[in-house]
């Protein structure tokens, strides 16, 4: 079996062939999600970045396009974003067509080996064939280094309160906000980060959006920050805070800064694989909830994965929605509903009380690279919860619920390989439970070399990658006690009309 065969995703988005870290400039337009991505086509490892492209109108079949972006005089193409400018608010828009707009980081490695700190400027290009052909903008940078070492990873958004273009921008360990009437232009407002957050590492990919509170009329805005290194489980990891932007500061809400001096699990994800992720443009859910996806590796050992054609994968798109807690509020983040589309038997519908120590399949009726796994567990008891993938080569896939200490934990230590990156396999992933509720319910999503799960309606996510020997073909769970309830567990084919 080959390693392509073996380690290509099923239905997550990897590059035909070369390095991909980053996803950037997402937008949503007539009909089509367009995703543009850190891209090193000629090599498996980081290199000098373009902007690679893919579309899609489903989020989970994927076609590669053209690159987008290549490396210029101004230097590599780094991460940024892209809006729909609809009103042609920067008159790129001719002959009545509707300009999409790229913000991206011009990053010049030239200039970074004299010494110099200022090497990191904001670009702009523009498509008027709906993100397929760009054209840089022959003013860049439009805006320029402010004297920073690390300046980069513009998120631009629509403001529609104030009719103007919101920018975040992280520089060193602080997000800065400006704003621009036409794009070209960026006037500085303020900036974020001192004493507040995780600040173990260099701050990156910012992204600011509101969100609607379930269940009320209040909205609050939501600021992503990725932060590498200094993630939950080492390395890197996306950091988020709640607040509201008065149109010049960002203020992280009291009951948040509270809620953060007694614990630190502020994570949009507490895997290790969910890196560098941010919004769509112009696409949100009927309720206001905002398309998420991340970049499904971890700088720890990204370069160095076994696989051979390309590296790295995107996450699932999840939908970010905002809850308010018994303290403060929280990022929940689940599957996007169209997921549900593509599941094609249910394996298992069971409403019984199952007896301890169940072996639950080893069947070939599910293929368990391409699968959805809902399941709920009633009145949690003390004691370890765990799910089992395993193959004949030996390799086992560990995760679940540690009831006692209230951590969920991932174990890949024995999933495959892991020998490429002593940083891979050096401990159990964990995340403390943030629900306290009596019953467990769950979503776990597998393709062949990822499992996401996304635990109590999204309320604690995790994320991991992994490279068996052979593909999983058989699945165990074990409660603690020959006394649990298990309310139901359905196993999902996942069906995905691939061409
Ligand atoms: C995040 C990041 C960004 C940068 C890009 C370079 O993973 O370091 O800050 O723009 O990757 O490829």
């Amino acid at each position: 079996i080959s390693n392509e065969d073996l380690y290509r995703p099923n239905f997550h988005f990897s590059p035909e062939k070369g390095w991909m870290n980053d996803p950037n400039g997402m937008f949503y337009y007539n009909g089509y999600y367009h995703l543009y991505f850190q891209h090193y086509p000629d090599g498996t490892t980081w290199g000098p970045m373009h902007w690679g492209h893919a579309i899609s109108t489903d989020l989970f079949n994927w076609k590669e396009q053209p690159i987008a972006l290549f490396p210029d005089e101004l230097g590599y193409i780094f991460s940024g974003s892209a809006v729909v400018d609809i009103e042609n608010t920067s008159s790129f828009g001719v002959d009545g067509k509707t300009p999409i707009v790229a913000i991206y980081t011009s990053h010049d490695p030239k200039k970074e080996k004299t010494g110099d700190i200022d090497v990191e400027n904001q670009s702009i290009a523009y498509s008027l064939d709906e993100g397929l052909t760009w054209t840089k903008y022959e003013g860049n940078p439009v805006l320029k280094n402010p004297g920073v070492r690390d300046f980069r990873d513009p998120k631009v958004s629509w403001d529609d309160e104030r009719k103007r273009w919101n920018m975040v921008v992280a520089a060193g360990q602080e997000i800065q906000f400006y704003i621009s009437k036409d794009l070209k232009s960026w006037e500085k407002l303020t900036s974020f980060g001192e004493g507040i957050g995780n600040h173990s590492g260099v701050w990156e990919c910012p992204d600011l959006f509101q969100l609607p509170v379930i269940g009320s009329s209040e909205k609050k805005w939501v600021l992503l920050v990725s932060i590498n290194p200094g993630g939950p489980n080492t390395g890197s990891a996306t950091q988020y805070f709640v607040g509201d932007f008065n149109g010049s500061n960002f203020i992280v809400d009291e009951s948040f800064k509270e809620e953060m001096k007694r614990e630190h699990s502020f994570w949009v994800d507490h895997g290790r694989d969910n890196y560098a992720g941010v919004t769509f443009s112009n696409i949100e859910n009927k309720d206001g909830g905002k398309l998420f996806m991340g970049w499904m590796s971890n700088w720890l050992y990204a370069n160095e994965v076994p696989t051979e054609k390309w590296r790295s994968a995107t996450t699932t798109a999840r939908t970010l929605e905002l809850v308010k807690g018994k303290n403060t509020y929280r990022l929940i983040a689940n599957p996007v509903p169209e997921l549900h589309e593509f599941k094609s038997k249910k394996l298992e519908s069971l409403d019984v009380v199952l007896e301890g120590n169940t072996l639950l399949t080893t069947s070939k009726a599910i293929d368990f690279t391409s699968a959805q796994i809902n399941f709920k567990v009633e009145d949690l008891v003390d004691g370890v919860y765990t799910f089992e993938l395993s193959n004949s080569e030996g390799d086992s896939l560990r995760f679940g619920y540690d009831a006692t200490k209230g951590n969920y934990f991932v174990d890949r230590n024995k999933a495959g390989i892991t020998d490429f990156s002593n940083k891979f396999s050096d401990r159990i992933a964990l995340a403390p439970r943030i629900s306290n509720h009596k019953n467990w319910t769950g979503t776990i999503i597998l393709d062949k070399t990822s499992i996401e799960l996304f635990f109590d309606n999204g309320q604690t996510v995790m994320t991991e990658i992994f490279f068996p020997k052979a593909p999983f073909d058989s699945f165990y769970f074990k409660a603690p006690s020959d006394e649990y309830n298990l309310e139901y567990i359905d196993i999902q084919q996942l069906k995905f009309n691939l061409n």
